[in-house]
């Protein structure tokens, strides 16, 4: 698990610190081992967390059992989504976006809108072009162009992280709000 950092996210931690996004329903797309959404339930947001790895959800659920977070685990893969229409509040991804198919790109971010309510966040991580060329490192001219129909984006973040197998990789994170 080359991403698993053994705590929540840096950025994710600066947007709950900084009061940016409404403690309310949240949905964890791609929850892995689950160390984001623990984090998220702890800090007052209603978590559910999604992944196609029956494994990750096993190991993520345990996990949460240490803590006095309520979380929801679903297994099932992000072009799915079986949730209620404008259930959530804010979701987060990371690491998420840059696993989907190019051909299931619309399918993603149609879900994605769908279950999120008008006005409601979507903290988006993915892999940069600066980690090289391949289909899924994203320069922010696609992702404003992917995203920015459906969503007002409020910020465009370009920075590096050290990774869990302690190698150096670029990402975007993306702040938006659906319109
Ligand atoms: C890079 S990891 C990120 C995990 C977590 N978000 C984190 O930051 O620690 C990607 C995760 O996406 C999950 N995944 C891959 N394809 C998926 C799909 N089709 N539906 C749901 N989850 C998927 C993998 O099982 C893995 O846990």
């Amino acid at each position: 698990m080359g991403w698993e950092l053994g705590k929540p996210r840096p950025i994710l931690v600066e947007f709950v610190e900084k009061g940016l996004i409404i403690k309310g329903k949240t949905l964890d797309l791609c929850c892995g081992v689950g160390t984001n959404m623990i984090y998220l339930a702890e800090n007052g947001f209603e978590v559910t967390g999604i992944d196609v790895s029956k494994k990750a959800i096993q190991y993520a659920k345990a996990k949460a059992e240490h803590t006095k977070a309520q979380t929801n685990f679903v297994i099932e893969s992000f072009v799915d989504l079986s949730f209620r229409d404008e259930e959530f509040e804010f979701i987060f991804d990371m690491g998420c976006f840059h696993h989907v198919e190019t051909m299931d790109r619309p399918t993603f971010i149609k879900g994605v809108y769908r279950v999120l309510k008008k006005g409601g966040d979507y903290l988006l991580t993915c892999f940069s072009y600066k980690n090289g060329k391949a289909w899924n490192h994203f320069t922010a001219k696609q992702l404003i162009s992917l995203f920015s129909v459906r969503f007002k984006i409020n910020e465009v973040r370009h920075y590096s992280s050290i990774e869990g197998d302690g190698v150096k990789r670029y990402f975007y994170t993306v702040w938006m709000k659906k319109k």
